[in-house]
Order: C-alpha cells, then sequence, then structure tokens
C-alpha cells in the first residue's frame, strides 16, 4: 500500500485579491506535493480562502457589498487564480461552507467537554490586520502617538465578553513535544524561535468575539462570535470528509508563511491535544517577497499581481523564479529584472538552448530518430549516471524542503550536459563522418535531457510535459523510472522552443 502524504497551504483571507505571496505559498507546496506523488505516495493536497472575522467584514462594509456577497467573489478570484497557475490542489476548502461550520461547532463542543474554555472578560489591544491580541510589551507608539502592532497597523482598544480557551496549562505538555519531535517546526531557527516563545510563558487565549457578526457562532450563546484564528485553523481537518480523516490526518506538513507561524506552532497544536488529536508533524515557515526591503502587502500598496505576471512571463517560469531564487525560508526582494535574468540565464540559456540545440542535431544528423549508441566512454558514463546520483542527493534535500538547492543541483546536470556538447562538438563528428561517435553523443544528450525533465517536473510540470511530448514519452514519469534509460529508435518531430528569451526591457 502507497504511504500518505497530506499537504496543506494557509487558507488566504479574503479581504482582498490574491497576489504573489500567495502564489508563492501555493507554488511551494504544489511542487511539494508534485514531488512526493512522483516519488510514489498517495498525496492529499488542500488550500481554500479564510472568510471570516473582522477584518474581511470591514473590507465588505467599505466597498458596500453585502458580506457573503464579498467573500464569495473574492474567494471566486482565488479558485481562478490556483486553476490558471494549475494547481494540483484536491480540494478547495472556504469557512463559509457549512461542512466547515459544522466541523468548528463541533470542536467547540469538545473543548467545552473537555473543560478547556471558560467565559471571562477580555480588555485589551487588537490588531484587525493580523486578527490577533497584541502584547503590551510588542506594541510601539507611532508618529502621531497612536498605538500599533507588529504589522504597523493601529490597534483597537477591545473591552469584551469573551470566552477563554485554557492555553497557559499547555506550556508544559508543549515544551516537551517540542523536545522529543524535532522535526515539528522547519527551518531550525524557527523551531527554537517557537521554543523560546513558549518558554517565557503562555496566556489564555481569548477565542470569542462579541462586538462584531461575521463569524461562526459560538453554540448555545449567539452573542458571541468564534475567534477566526480557531474557526480557520481547523479547516485542515473539516475538509477531511467521508473517511478522509482517518486516511490522512495528521498532516504531513503545513506550509506557512513565518508572520503565521504562531498560530501554527503554538496554538493549533495546544487547541488538537485539548480536543484530543493528533499533531501534525511538521509546520514549514517560509520568508516573505519583499518590494524595496518591505513585505509585500495589500496594506502597503506594494502587491504584484501574479495574473499578470503569469500572462506576461508564463506560468513555469514565474514558478521557477519563485522556487529558485531565494532559499525557501528566508526573505528575498522582488523585482521584475531579476526575473528577467533568471528566466534569460537558467531557463533560456541554460536549459533551453541544451535542449534546442540537441534536438535540432537530432534532426539534422540523424533524419529525427533517436540513435543507437556504441561503446560508452567515462565522460559519457560520467554524465549518464549523474541524473540518478542527484535524484539521491535531492531526496534527501527534499527532507528539509530545500527547494531552491534541488533546483540548483538539477543545473549542474544542465551545466555539464552543455560542457558535453561543447566538447564533443557533433557537428565536426558528422563533418567528419565519425557516425559512432556522433550517434553516441547524441543518445547522450537526448537521455540526459530526458532525465533532467524528470527531475525538475515538480518545479517546472508544463515544460516537463512539453519536453516529453518532443521526445515521444508520456505525459508524467515517476522518479522510479529515472533508472531507465530513454529507448533508441523513436522517431522526434522537429523542437520547439520551450523557454524563449525575453527581449522586453528591463525595468
Ligand atoms: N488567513 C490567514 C491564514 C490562516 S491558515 C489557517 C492568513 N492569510 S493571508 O492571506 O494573510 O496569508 C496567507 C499566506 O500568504 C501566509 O502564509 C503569508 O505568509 C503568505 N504571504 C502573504 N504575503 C506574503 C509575502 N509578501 N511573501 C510571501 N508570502 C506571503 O494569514
Amino acid at each position: 500500500m502507497k504511504k500518505s502524504f497530506y499537504i496543506t497551504t494557509p487558507i488566504y483571507y479574503v479581504n482582498d485579491l490574491p497576489h504573489l505571496g500567495h502564489a508563492y505559498t501555493s507554488f511551494a507546496a504544489d511542487s511539494i506535493c508534485k514531488y512526493k506523488l512522483l516519488s510514489n505516495y498517495d498525496t492529499y493536497f488542500i488550500t481554500g480562502t479564510d472568510e471570516h472575522g473582522q477584518k474581511v467584514e470591514n473590507s465588505a462594509k467599505e466597498k458596500k457589498i453585502d458580506t457573503q456577497k464579498f467573500t464569495d467573489q473574492v474567494s471566486a478570484r482565488f479558485k481562478n487564480l490556483f486553476q490558471k497557475l494549475k494547481l494540483s490542489n484536491n480540494d478547495f476548502i472556504r469557512t463559509t461552507q457549512k461542512r466547515h461550520k459544522n466541523k468548528v461547532q463541533f470542536i467547540w463542543h469538545k473543548l467545552l467537554n473537555n473543560n478547556e474554555i471558560y467565559l471571562g472578560n477580555y480588555e485589551g489591544w487588537y490588531s484587525v490586520r493580523d486578527e490577533c491580541f497584541i502584547n503590551e510589551s510588542d506594541i510601539t507608539i507611532n508618529k502621531d502617538n497612536k498605538k500599533i502592532g507588529p504589522s504597523q497597523d493601529i490597534l483597537k482598544k477591545v473591552k469584551e465578553p469573551s470566552y477563554f480557551f485554557k492555553l497557559s496549562k499547555w506550556q508544559k505538555p508543549l515544551l516537551n513535544f517540542y523536545k522529543k519531535n524535532k522535526d515539528f517546526v522547519k527551518p531550525l531557527s524557527r523551531y527554537n524561535e517557537v521554543k523560546s516563545f513558549v518558554e517565557r510563558g503562555l496566556d489564555d487565549l481569548s477565542i470569542s468575539r462579541t462586538s462584531f457578526k461575521w463569524g461562526i457562532n459560538v453554540p448555545d450563546n449567539n452573542e458571541h462570535v468564534i475567534y477566526v484564528w480557531l474557526d480557520a485553523l481547523f479547516n485542515y481537518i473539516s475538509i477531511l470528509e467521508n473517511g478522509l480523516e482517518k486516511k490522512y490526518w495528521p498532516a504531513d506538513v503545513h506550509i506557512v508563511g513565518k508572520d503565521i507561524l504562531r498560530f501554527h506552532a503554538v496554538y493549533w497544536p495546544a487547541f488538537l491535544l485539548a480536543a484530543g488529536y493528533e499533531l501534525p508533524k511538521t509546520i514549514y515557515a517560509h520568508g516573505w517577497w519583499t518590494i524595496d526591503g518591505k513585505k509585500m502587502s495589500k496594506s502597503l500598496g506594494n502587491v504584484i499581481d501574479p495574473n499578470y505576471l503569469v500572462d506576461t512571463y508564463g506560468i513555469d517560469q514565474v514558478r521557477y523564479f519563485l522556487l529558485k531564487e531565494i532559499p525557501f525560508g528566508e526573505d528575498g526582494n522582488f523585482s521584475e529584472k531579476l526575473l528577467i535574468n533568471r528566466i534569460n540565464s537558467d531557463l533560456a540559456n541554460n536549459y533551453g538552448n541544451l535542449i534546442q540545440r540537441v534536438l535540432s542535431m537530432i534532426q539534422k544528423y540523424n533524419n529525427g530518430f533517436i540513435p543507437k549508441p556504441e561503446k560508452f566512454t567515462d565522460e559519457d558514463i560520467s554524465l549518464m549516471s549523474l541524473p540518478e546520483q542527484i535524484y539521491k542527493i535531492n531526496n534527501d534535500k527534499m527532507n528539509n524542503y530545500q527547494l531552491n538547492v534541488i533546483l540548483e543541483n538539477i543545473w549542474q546536470i544542465i551545466r555539464l550536459a552543455n560542457s558535453y556538447v561543447d566538447n564533443s562538438e557533433p557537428w565536426n563528428l558528422f563533418k567528419n563522418k565519425n557516425i559512432n561517435k556522433l550517434n553516441n553523443a547524441l543518445y547522450v544528450l537526448t537521455n540526459t535531457i530526458y532525465k533532467i525533465a524528470i527531475l525538475s517536473q515538480p518545479f517546472l510540470p508544463e515544460s516537463s510535459k512539453k519536453i516529453f511530448q518532443l521526445l515521444n514519452q508520456k505525459e508524467e514519469i515517476f522518479f522510479n523510472d529515472i533508472k531507465n534509460n530513454i529507448q533508441e529508435g523513436l522517431k522526434l518531430s522537429k523542437p520547439i522552443p520551450i523557454f524563449p528569451r525575453i527581449e522586453k526591457d528591463e525595468k
């Protein structure tokens, strides 16, 4: 039986349209999911929209649209974007769906029955942008003498009755859990950050609000709506209907941005322990895309529309850039100039050029047929065996989701293959009628392209499909086939460029 692999993205707030930061998280999760699928796992990949809370309600009010209608519209924009990005998610959850609301109310009952909740009063400062209360120590004063939170928004004083979750009692169990499960939070620097946060002590958490209505009602007390983070986090379970929970829970990895790590690595496991669920295996926190050093976010007005980028440069091109340009886990600055440079150097000049020249030579020197190789030289053997070696190394890198390192390793093969073309000079072999050597070189190179396309499927899925088509292969090839060489004698059609150069003026 196949091993299961359950992966999630955060569910996206519908207060505004999707931007490049959202596409990034989604591309990363999609690539990891594809990697596991091609490694023969039974994968389940979900995403969706987070539709309750004050932030969403305020945005609907500002636009003078009924809140449900507003969330329908924005959620559809996310869904459309994900279709455009050709994400392979198995399901898409909306927290306004019945299946979700029912599950959250069921959980509330469970927490109440387990004596994890009590009614009290909350007085403190609330950040609508982050949808959370801010501790005094994290509050600063802006130039207008207003209190602001870590995300720079002006905080609101809140004084209202509230249900509390007994978070403080979970401090020790959480610390014990972290100690025994060093892989729970990745990368390691984030693990240490979470651990020291919990070591400093945990206060009970306010988990209901009475000053607005846009949320799931607290069962038996309609004055209160359930705190949006308690509501949202349980999407990872409420989506697993009809026996899927048994099959896929606990999740293998929740991919999240570093800004929402605390909710996933502290509150989420505490909620789960209190409600009697198993804990997810890993929370992976990635970094931020910044513009001139500032986080890309709608509130700062510096967002990039992924629709525009994909229409202008191509899905795989944008996907590759995002995953290659910065180590997964760290921040990176976005500019169109960097994107164009990366596409032209890695995709057009290195990979694209390799494919184009080798497949054109197959047409020119062997009537479009993959030739039958003769005895391999040492150089042939070293290039022929490289993809399998890289595959093994990459599997190891995948354990820590080092996506950019995996890509860098694949590019080693591309570089070596390009040097092989330069060194073997097939055009001279043809001119000098050195046919055995020519056939060898063309076979070794075509086989290498085939294997590069296999290894890069998770990151360049559309392009790999096109390359497989050029090589007369099926659409998708599992990693297990990396050990088998391409069949000789296949007839190939004339190559079309897979990664055209971008000639646009660099901004
Ligand atoms: N709704 C919550 C998540 C609830 S999960 C149970 C939320 N939504 S969000 O829309 O604000 O952000 C969703 C994800 O997009 C987060 O992982 C966040 O870090 C990511 N990004 C938002 N802006 C980003 C960048 N500028 N760069 C990279 N990722 C960013 O938080």
